[in-house]
């Protein structure tokens, strides 16, 4: 999910490492490190915090001059950021030295053997395990391209490793499964980045690393070969970015690459979660007996904002699959209402940044009344994780634009994951498989979203001047029009309002005059109790009103074109996980609205991207 920098050549690979992850700030972090090999010995440094913290170290604690290294800019998703946690890793009594972005699956089953067989650990981190295992195989192989070849082998899930070996100071390895990485061509040099970015300032001639790719890069060149040892072809291209873009990976915006990141982040939550069956397998509940959960006999989720719209979706989930009563409740109106909450209620609170105070003081509440709680958190060590009985972390990786985009998603994903899981601890599994296995194919179906859907841009210019929009949803489409609204309020500051389609002849429908700019969720014809054809209902009433409506609908629902002016199609997926694909055109044209009005789409006036006072 951050940043690596890998060089071989005749620059201070130290000045080069921290350019290079300078240049990588954007994507956000929470520590840093470098490894040098210098005079046949790996010199590391890391520390947890931002890069300053790493160059004071360095400063204070300075490297001999080197001419290959490895830089890294970390994300925590195992193991709290600590400077124990942060990469590199070094292993085999410094004799390698590795870094890793993404999540190894499989990594507690390679740590059980190593431990097994004598390795002890330093770090509580899933990368560490990669690190050792390359030593454990050289110290057995005494071969580096061998060993290398046969942890990326050994490997699941996502990962770009680099390694250096003491004993060849003019090799980087790097393997790519899942997480990006490009190679840099210089002139008597040559880059490792998880980006362009990391080498920008030294070559623009790059190449990218396919899936199962490793790299053997030197100061004379690479070679580059498949996960088998066969040498694989690549094609070179210019990186045609301006410094400036750079800061933000290429994308004109945070909030673009992050809505860009909505497959990854969806994928990345279920990664390690799911069986191939659909089979849910969540270990994050130590802190939660089973004993504990069957004592549950109602969840309150709270949350704010967009993290609160997840948790009504998380609702429909939990009651359907797992049938225990749910309510959701705003975090800062939660703890002043006097609820019943005792030792049978689980609490779940949801936020990305783990620091939210009204949620916090609300987790606090619950605590204080015995009840459990459990919290879902895109932040590792985050006050609400410390403050859980339990956490399932989001992996969507750093959100930096102050509307929540690619968390949401993970948010969402997390409470299916959360649904299934109490489904099958309460023994009602009739729909886990199905769910399980439909689940899995959203990260290609919200790409595939991210490529079908038209040119929402088109339409946020053409309605840049409107002063209203209204969004309607139903069933789970109901939290999907509420955060459509919020993105809109909070990115273009136009007044935005979303309601349940059904409560709109209840009093929202007189809002409806000619050119009333409506959007509307509109439900899969699969979906139960006819609520399809009860939308297109809603859609005549306020059509006859002259309301201007654009649906977003499921691909094959060609009757909502007889109703709306315009359709945004979605891949058809069970109606329960619609939100997940649904949400996406919203969150563009809340974005290519911002931006046809000249508006700043990552951070919007009086916002903040986590708010610490309640
Ligand atoms: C979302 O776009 C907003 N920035 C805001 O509603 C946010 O979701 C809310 O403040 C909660 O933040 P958290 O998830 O970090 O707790
Ligand atoms: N999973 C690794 C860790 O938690 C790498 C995280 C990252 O991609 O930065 O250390």
């Amino acid at each position: 999910m951050c940043g690596i920098v890998g060089y071989v050549g005749p620059k201070s690979a130290l000045d080069v490492l921290l350019g290079g992850l300078r240049r990588l700030e954007y994507r956000g972090y929470d520590s840093a490190g470098v490894s040098v090999i210098s005079e046949g010995e790996i010199l590391t440094r890391k520390k947890a915090g931002k890069l300053s913290v790493l160059t004071e170290e360095l400063e204070s604690s300075p490297l001999s001059e080197a001419s290959i290294g490895i830089g890294h800019t970390r994300w925590a998703t195992h193991g709290a950021p600590t400077d124990g946690n942060a990469h590199p890793h070094t292993a085999g009594d410094q004799q390698i030295s590795l870094i890793h972005n993404g999540i190894i699956e499989n990594f507690s089953e390679i740590k059980k053997e190593l431990e097994a067989a004598g390795v002890e650990f330093e770090s509580e981190t899933d990368t560490e395990v990669a690190a050792q295992l390359l030593a454990y195989e050289y110290s057995k192989t005494n071969d580096f391209e061998k060993s290398f070849l046969s942890v990326a082998n050994r490997l699941q899930g996502a990962f770009t490793i680099l390694a250096i070996n003491r004993d060849d100071p003019d090799l980087v390895l790097a393997a790519r499964r899942n997480s990006p990485l490009v190679i840099g061509i210089g002139e008597g040099e040559n880059f490792l980045g998880s980006d362009v970015a990391a080498f920008v300032d030294h070559t623009k001639k790059a190449i990218s690393v396919g899936q199962d790719q490793i790299v053997k890069l030197r100061q004379s060149g690479f070679e580059l070969m498949n996960f088998a040892g066969e040498e694989v072809q690549a094609e070179t291209f210019e990186v045609n970015w301006d410094a400036s873009a750079a800061s933000k990976g290429g994308w004109d915006s945070f909030m673009a690459k992050e809505i860009s990141e909505e497959p990854q982040a969806v994928g990345d939550t279920l990664m390690g979660r799911l069986g191939a069956d659909g089979d849910v397998e969540l270990t994050e509940f130590a802190g939660l007996s089973i004993a504990d959960i069957a004592g549950i006999n109602r969840i309150i989720i709270t949350a704010c904002g967009t993290a609160a719209y997840a948790g009504e979706v998380a609702k429909y989930a939990i009651e359907q699959l797992a049938r225990i009563p749910v309510s959701v409740e705003l975090a800062h109106e939660l703890r002043y209402r006097d609820p019943v909450i005792d030792e049978n209620t689980l609490v779940v609170a949801i936020s990305q940044s783990g620091e939210t105070m009204d949620t916090l003081m609300a987790v606090r509440y619950a605590t204080e009344r015995g009840a459990k709680v459990l919290s879902i958190c895109n932040t590792q060590g985050a006050t609400l994780a410390r403050e859980s009985n339990a956490t399932i972390y989001t992996h969507a990786g750093p959100e930096v634009a102050v509307a929540s985009t690619k968390a949401f998603s993970a948010q969402i994903t997390a409470g299916y994951l959360l649904a299934l899981f109490l489904a099958k601890a309460l023994g009602k599994t009739d729909q886990v498989a199905k769910v399980g296995k439909e689940l899995l194919t959203l990260p290609r179906k919200v790409k595939k979203t991210l490529e079908m859907i038209g040119d929402v841009k088109a339409l946020a210019e053409e309605l840049k001047s409107t002063e209203s929009v209204l969004f309607l949803g139903r069933n789970v489409g109901f939290p999907i029009a509420m955060e459509g609204a919020l993105k809109l309020k909070e990115l273009s500051y136009i007044h935005a309002e979303g309601f349940a389609a059904g409560e709109l002849k209840h009093g929202p429908i007189a809002l409806v005059e000619a050119g009333q700019v409506v959007i509307v969720i509109v439900p899969s014809p699969s979906a139960e109790e006819s609520l399809h054809a009860k939308v297109l209902a809603n859609i005549q009433e306020i059509n006859a009103r002259g309301a201007e409506v654009i649906a977003i609908a499921e691909s094959g629902d060609v009757e909502v074109a007889n109703y709306a002016k315009r359709v945004f199609y979605t891949p058809k997926t069970l109606p329960l996980l619609s939100p997940v694909l649904s949400v996406v055109p919203l969150h563009i044209f809340s974005m290519e609205l911002a931006k046809a009005k000249g508006l700043d789409v990552d951070q919007p006036r009086n916002l903040a991207k986590s708010v610490t006072v309640e």
